[in-house]
């Protein structure tokens, strides 16, 4: 029989397009062990250095005592366990809505979500930067799709235009991210808020990479902008940095509840493990917390130095100033960003080669990030590392 993976394998192959995987034998953090060598990890989301902290080990540990490995179930069958439900009044808390509700990831809270919000006719505005995740519930939600040039306040109105005349009386769905995870820009919010207001429009944010790095206490941006009220849907991940695993929606309390009706993705599938619900409820309280907020004080200092110390003011950086913990350096090519990832290696430095479908052909790139445990040595590592080689290109 004809192989065909294998052939469209060597396809991806010749195109520079080919993925693998890295065995990392060491827990997350700055360093990271690979076949027996260290390297500077600038590729992980872990932006507060929480994923191996003391806290949420001990958090984890005796939850996992206490509660077992396994949830057993979904959460609509037995899988509501204590940690579950502390976690949730938690995250409501902390991001001061109503209510909150756990997905198994943020992937898993996008697709549950998306669908359950809108109806067949209906009509969803996606801005093009946003997340596989978010893409995906909303193709999978069946319902009418457009997507906006992205951060594109004006295409945005328009289309919100068309979809008062086009489909009348139906819902209208804004989906963004605060913090675009492969370029680190921020969405325009108070003037998404403006639009979602004058069309009567829901306005769905995913924050997955601005939790624990934007706003007081690491809120988030519609905290940091004071608007959480007028965001109906706030998503975010707990393994990012929060240092945990899971997803979750904060919202109004019937959001929540028709979610727990709705969401096929968090009612057919089982609860997330009870001592990882039981980390991540360790990584809101730190956070919540004096220390929390001083931690992420500490990683905007290294953001600030990061982007200091990167040729141009921080690479391909679109603004003068830092905006988040993701640094990319923009290629274009393909193959030339994954020799240049090598490089890198060789030096020393882990720093993942962003490919298409992960961003657009053409716009390949390195995707730095900085974390809060990095050192400033290593940081002005890189910086060195990356000067002599944008001097060579
Ligand atoms: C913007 C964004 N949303 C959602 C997700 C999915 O979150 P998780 O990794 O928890 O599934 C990611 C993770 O890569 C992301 O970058």
């Amino acid at each position: 029989m004809r192989d065909f993976f294998a052939e469209e394998l060597e396809a991806l192959r010749k195109r520079a397009l080919d993925r693998h995987l890295r065995e990392i034998s060491s827990a997350q953090g700055p360093e990271v062990v690979i076949a027996g060598r260290h390297f500077i990890n600038f590729s992980s989301n872990d932006y507060l250095g929480l994923a191996n902290d003391p806290r949420l080990r001990e958090a984890a540990a005796s939850a996992f005592d206490e509660f077992g490995v396994g949830a057993g179930a979904s959460r609509l069958i037995s899988g509501t366990q204590s940690p579950h439900l502390r976690l949730e009044r938690a995250l409501a808390k902390w991001k001061g809505t109503e209510a909150a509700l756990c997905f198994s990831s943020g992937y898993a809270a996008a697709l549950g979500t998306i669908p359950a919000l809108v109806t067949k006719n209906d009509v969803i505005l996606l801005d093009k930067l946003c997340h596989a995740s978010l893409i995906d519930g909303a193709k999978l939600s069946g319902t009418v799709l457009r997507v906006f040039p992205h951060n594109h306040v004006g295409k945005l109105e328009s289309h919100l235009e068309w979809a008062r005349r086009e489909h009348p009386g139906k819902r209208v769905l804004i989906i963004t991210e605060s913090v675009f995870s492969m370029d680190g820009d921020l969405a325009p919010l108070r003037e998404l808020v403006q639009l979602k207001k004058q069309f009567g429009a829901l306005l769905m944010l995913d924050e997955a990479h601005a939790i624990g790095v934007i706003g007081l206490n690491g809120r988030g941006l519609a905290a940091a902008e004071n608007v959480s009220e007028e965001v109906d849907v706030q998503m975010g991940t707990l393994s990012k940095a929060l240092g945990a695993s899971g997803g979750y929606i904060c919202g109004s309390r019937t959001l929540i509840e028709w979610l727990i009706n709705r969401a096929r993705s968090f009612i057919y599938s089982t609860a997330l493990p009870p001592g990882i619900a039981a980390a991540a409820l360790a990584a809101v309280d730190f956070l919540a917390s004096p220390e929390g907020e001083e931690r992420k004080l500490l990683l905007w200092q290294k953001i600030r130095l990061t982007h200091e110390l990167l040729p141009g003011g921080g690479l391909n950086r679109k603004s003068n100033a830092a905006s988040s913990a993701i640094f990319p350096w923009i290629v274009g090519d393909e193959q030339a960003a994954l020799d240049l990832a090598s490089a890198l290696q060789r030096e020393g430095f882990l720093v993942p080669a962003i490919r298409y479908p992960s961003v657009a052909k053409g716009a390949a790139r390195l995707r730095i990030t900085v974390t809060a445990s990095h050192k400033e040595d290593q940081i002005r590592a890189l910086g060195a590392a990356i000067k002599k080689m944008t001097k060579h290109e």
